[in-house]
């Protein structure tokens, strides 16, 4: 699956974002290497600790249906605001334990698009490895 069309199914994610008390609406996609996607949108709480961003929405959905690292193409995240958003530091370590760090991570805003991966957005990281 091409950058935009995974770009295209995050936007379609986004519309299910529940985000009452931000109204910041976040979208996220996962794409497979057998085509299949998973959505992810970011639901909130009234006790805010407890919102989950929409890409650990997108990558706990894949996961529950069985999909696994090495079965999963790229992941894209977007959000209707002014600047790209860029993952938060949780989702950026559940992405260093879910994805492999050379997966692609497209970002956009509709206006505005980054490409980087995993590895650039979390080096250094604390993985399973660092457990052996
Ligand atoms: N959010 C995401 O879903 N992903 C990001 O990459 C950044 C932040 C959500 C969490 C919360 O619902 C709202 O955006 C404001 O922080």
């Amino acid at each position: 699956m091409n950058r935009k069309e995974l770009i295209d199914h995050a936007f379609q994610a986004m519309k299910n974002s529940y985000a009452p008390y931000s109204q910041f609406h976040v979208g996220a996609a996962v794409a497979c290497r057998d085509g299949k996607v998973f959505y992810g949108a970011n639901i909130e709480n009234a006790s805010y600790g407890a919102t989950n961003c929409a890409e650990r929405s997108a990558m706990f959905s894949a996961y529950s249906n069985g999909v696994r690292k090495e079965d999963i193409e790229a992941i894209a995240i977007v959000a209707d605001g002014e600047t790209i958003a860029t993952p938060c530091g949780i989702c950026r370590q559940v992405m260093a334990e879910l994805l492999a760090m050379d997966t692609p991570v497209y970002m956009s805003n509709g206006k505005e698009n980054l490409d980087l991966t995993v590895k650039d957005l979390l080096p250094y990281a604390f993985t399973q490895e660092d457990l052996q």
